[in-house]
């Protein structure tokens, strides 16, 4: 396998003098190492500190995912960055599904989404998305973390091997990736603070790749994907009659096909 490319500059002027016009305190930042994109941000935003923030690391090591997972990336092979936004919609819920959407969209036509918040190909992790927020004096600030394998990497304790954005595009660098995704993710974002998930609902489903799938889920039911609600709740067809998860807490996964019939 070819060493990773550590050598590509990053885009950030680029990236600053495209998302400038839309957000004019936006600030970009590039680290070699930090512990997390996501904790770093954090702090900031409660430290009172609500400039509009891309910041990108490298390496992180103390990188984290949902449900208190680690985050394991290797620089070069991966792209983790946060962006931090001083964000008030009027309804919240499908925020991670919106942006699960724009990085999707920017990236590739066969790139699915995986609810709550996971970028899937082939049946295969592809890259996460961590979102927190912060209250400070009536503000609120989102951060947006986000995990994309560029990349193959060994499957180190998991029982697949992720899949990585090569597979799709060949040529794909870190910094390139950072370039193709960030600015219309922003601008996702400033779109749904005014609309919410539910217009984007019919553009999720043409990636989801739950519906229509048998799946059971880490709090203990099961059943029939039928895709989601206009706020962006998984609806489950289950023995007890259709449910609805709308907390990013529970993990859903497919059910292996029945190969006795
Ligand atoms: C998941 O799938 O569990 C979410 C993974 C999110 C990882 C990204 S990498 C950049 C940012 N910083 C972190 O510590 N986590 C997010």
């Amino acid at each position: 396998m070819t060493p990773p490319d550590l050598h590509t500059p990053w885009p950030a002027e680029a990236i600053w003098e495209q998302v400038f016009p839309l957000l004019p305190d936006f600030t970009v930042e590039i680290l070699p190492e930090i512990d997390s994109t996501n904790s770093e941000l954090m702090r900031r935003a409660r430290a009172g500190q609500h400039e509009p923030t891309l910041l990108v690391a490298e390496r992180q090591s103390a990188g984290r995912g949902r449900m208190g997972r680690v985050w394991q990336s290797q620089a070069g092979d991966s792209l983790t960055f946060s962006l931090s936004l001083p964000m008030s919609p009027q309804d919240w819920s499908g925020l991670s599904l919106a942006v699960g959407l724009s990085l999707a969209e920017s990236l590739h036509a066969e790139v699915g989404l995986k609810w709550p918040n996971d970028l899937w190909f082939q049946s295969r992790k592809l890259g996460g998305i961590l979102v927190e927020a912060a209250s400070m004096g009536g503000r609120s600030q989102v951060v947006i973390g986000v995990g994309l394998n560029i990349r193959p990497r060994p499957a180190e304790g998991l029982s697949t091997a992720p899949a990585a954005l090569t597979e799709l595009l060949p040529q794909l660098t870190a910094p390139a990736c950072l370039s193709q995704v960030v600015p219309p993710l922003i601008r996702a974002m400033l779109d749904f603070e005014h609309t919410g998930f539910a217009p984007l609902l019919s553009r999720f489903e043409v990636r989801d790749v739950l519906k229509g799938q048998r799946v059971h889920t880490s709090d203990g039911q099961q059943g029939l994907c039928l895709g989601l609600t206009p706020g962006g709740a998984l609806r489950l067809q289950t023995d007890l009659g259709v449910q609805e998860i709308h907390s990013a807490e529970v993990s859903v996964r497919p059910l292996p096909k029945d190969t006795s019939s």
